[in-house]
């Protein structure tokens, strides 16, 4: 059968979408209808993948306004005959077509002190009950595709609150640092002040988009906020940090 892509085309200083009529085949994804369009109408056409296994996070796209992975999207989810529009990422800058420069991601990353043991204490030495692992694996699924990142309105629709918030797959990752047993960093207070958690106002705009399935928020952002919730605003909590820093 042959489907209509309505593919953006452009670099930094604009662009516009373009249609073209593409070969698609049983079973196949958007990504590989991509590739037949690439390889036989637009060799110039800027795509980023890797994997083609949900797995490498490289071929986030926004297809039919959802944000989404181009090679975990069935062509068959489409009806017949309805165009599949796929658009680069809205809330990073475009380098041109389908690529982004995602480097904010990176930049939020380097920000977050890293996981931080007891002092004396040597790897092999480590001792986690079952319960703790399996909390932190299911943020380690996470495979930086930024679709979370992408699609929470806090830097989608206010570009200037980019340098204030660190966006729900880091807030996820200090998170993720709290609760380990043997972290020892104190990040309650960051996570509010520098991280900008309180930017978030749960709208799960990011767990609904995640292809891992993590439950970003649930899990990661609401236990946060009542960490900070508890330090903040329990008196005796309160109290107790007031006397202890005397
Ligand atoms: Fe992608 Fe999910 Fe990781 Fe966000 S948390 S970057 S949506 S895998
Ligand atoms: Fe954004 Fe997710 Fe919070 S989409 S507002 S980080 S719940
Ligand atoms: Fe790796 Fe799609 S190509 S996630």
């Amino acid at each position: 059968m042959t489907s209509t892509l309505r593919v953006w085309r452009g670099d930094a200083d604009g662009g516009a979408l373009t249609d073209y009529e593409v070969e698609a085949h049983e079973g196949e994804v958007v990504l590989d209808v991509v590739h037949r369009l690439q390889a036989t109408q637009t060799p110039d056409l800027a795509v980023r993948w890797n994997c083609k296994a949900g797995k490498c996070g490289s071929c986030s796209a926004e297809i039919n306004g959802r944000p989404r992975l181009m090679c975990m999207t069935r062509m068959s989810v489409f009806e017949p005959g309805e165009p599949v529009t796929i658009t680069p990422l809205r809330t990073f800058p475009v380098i041109r077509d389908l690529v982004t420069d995602v480097s904010y991601n990176y930049a939020k990353a380097r920000e977050i002190p890293s996981f931080t043991p007891p002092p004396g204490l040597a790897p092999g030495e480590y001792r986690m009950a079952q319960a703790d692992v399996e909390r932190s694996q299911e943020f380690r699924k996470c495979i930086e595709c930024f679709l979370c990142q992408d699609v929470c309105h806090v830097i989608r629709d206010h570009e200037e609150n980019k340098a204030g918030y660190a966006g729900p797959r880091f807030l996820m990752r200090v998170a993720e640092l709290e609760m380990h047993p043997l972290d020892v960093a104190d990040r309650v207070d960051a996570v509010q002040d520098e991280h900008g958690l309180g930017h978030c106002n749960i709208t799960k705009c990011c767990t609904e988009v995640c292809p891992e399935g993590i439950k970003i928020t649930d899990n990661a952002l609401i236990p946060m906020k009542e960490r900070v919730a508890d330090r903040k605003y329990d008196p005796l909590v309160w109290l107790g940090r007031t006397i202890s820093r005397r």
